[in-house]
């Protein structure tokens, strides 16, 4: 959702607020939504009936059964060759690393700004993280700022598609095939979103989900692994399952059938039973819940200073946990910190919204866990993404007259702006 050049506010509408007192400082609300129904606009997961049937079903009758089915549904969905149900998104992760069988050594460019399990597993191989930085404007993976991280012992990639916005995977396969890297997807936000119409999870040669409770297709927990080879397939089943009906009889791995690698990372058969459920409405959904944040959006990011995670006019994205916003606070003339008490007062509930940067924890820097020590970099784009970004909820079922009292809100606090400045 960009904001076209010049399209701001009609005038008139800012000054009409300008009479109304902030919350802040002892005003009305401009949110007076009920609580509980407030509440509820974010409610996730969204399990109902068909879910507990599933589930019901094999409580009665227990057996794997769910783990084939939902394997057959993905496969399908997604039209991809190999596919392995995991017992979350991070034991895919590890099992994909795995599979991809680099020498130790091996680095593997990633986003800082991610959850810890696209990264540490790494270790467990001997893989060499090369922190590259993100668009603060995207939260997604910098192209410019990873061709500057290019070493001899780069291997491959894995750009993450933050809160379902998809990274510039056109841009990122083409320098990738320039220079002889294999590239992944953690797509474990990200299910069901294109880019030019090609499904995320399927740009790459593995790609992971995650079916985590907040994920946008909730299992409770599990995730799944895609392979674009029998031979990745082979290699990252065997790395966490010992009894795999789809390894290759000619495989190298064949033979560990009945003995695995020493894990047992199956996902259980409830959560394949829900998973299956969600993904029969994952398309509607998406939509649903993108509408919503769209409504909202378009109207918000007309105020001066304040940016959203805009996708591509050729990505089809999808919202989950946060609705990221960014403010310019010398555009906007207010802090970030003034601008979200405000709103909060008004009975939004946004954020100053903070995420670990991997390279910054401990773990990184101590030599003992590391084929060699990564290199801890400056990545500016993090921190400033962590020095802007303001979350939102994101509504899950539909309430115009609640968007309309968030627009309400913002337009009130932007007419005072001025007077908040700075926390
Ligand atoms: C970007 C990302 N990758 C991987 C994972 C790991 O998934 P799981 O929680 O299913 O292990 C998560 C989970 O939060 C995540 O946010």
């Amino acid at each position: 959702m960009r904001r076209s050049p010049g399209c701001r506010w009609p005038a008139h509408l800012l000054p009409k607020r300008l009479n109304e007192t902030l919350a802040v400082k002892g005003g009305q609300k401009a949110v007076t939504y009920p609580a509980s129904k407030h509440n509820q606009s974010s409610r996730w997961p969204l399990f109902g009936e068909a879910e507990e049937k599933a589930v019901l079903q094999v409580v009665r009758k227990p057996s794997y059964g769910p783990i084939g089915l939902l394997e057959s549904d993905w496969k399908e969905y997604f039209k991809v060759p190999y596919v392995k149900a995991h017992y979350n998104g991070t034991s895919a992760l590890a099992s994909m690393f795995f599979a991809l069988d680099l020498p130790p050594g091996s680095e593997i460019m990633v986003p800082s700004y991610t959850f810890f399990a696209t990264i540490v597993p790494m270790r467990l191989f001997g893989l060499v993280p090369v922190f590259v930085d993100i668009n603060p404007r995207t939260l997604n993976f910098d192209l410019e700022d990873a061709k500057k991280r290019l070493t001899k012992n780069t291997k491959a990639i894995i750009p993450v598609h933050w809160m379902g916005l998809p990274c510039e995977m056109d841009h990122i396969c083409d320098w990738a095939k320039e220079k002889g890297l294999i590239v992944l997807e953690d797509a474990a936000h990200a299910h069901g979103t294109r880019l030019k119409d090609k499904l995320m999870g399927t740009w790459s040669r593995m790609s992971i989900f995650s079916y985590q409770c907040s994920k946008p297709l909730p299992a409770i927990e599990g995730g799944m692994g895609m392979y674009q080879t029998q031979e990745d397939f082979d290699r990252a089943t065997t790395f966490g399952h010992y009894k795999v009906p789809g390894v290759a009889k000619d495989s190298p791995y064949h033979k560990y059938v009945g003995s695995g690698l020493g894990l047992k990372l199956r996902m259980h058969p409830m959560a394949a039973a829900l998973a299956r459920c969600q993904l029969q409405v994952l398309d509607k959904r998406n939509a649903m819940i993108t509408a919503q944040i769209r409504r909202l959006n378009e109207q918000i990011v007309q105020l001066p200073g304040l940016y959203d995670q805009a996708p591509r006019p050729d990505m089809q994205r999808l919202y989950y946990a946060w609705n990221a916003l960014f403010i310019d606070e010398a555009e906007a003339g207010m802090s970030r910190e003034a601008c979200v008490k405000a709103l909060q007062a008004e009975g939004v509930r946004a954020r100053a919204q903070f995420y670990t940067l991997q390279h910054k924890l401990p773990l990184y820097s101590e030599g003992q866990w590391w084929h060699h020590k990564p290199l801890i970099p400056e990545l500016p784009g993090s921190d400033k993404a962590n020095a802007t970004t303001i979350s939102l909820p994101v509504f899950t079922s539909e309430h115009p007259e609640l968007i309309d009292q968030y627009v309400k809100a913002f337009q009130k606090v932007w007419a005072h702006r001025k007077e908040l400045g700075k926390a």
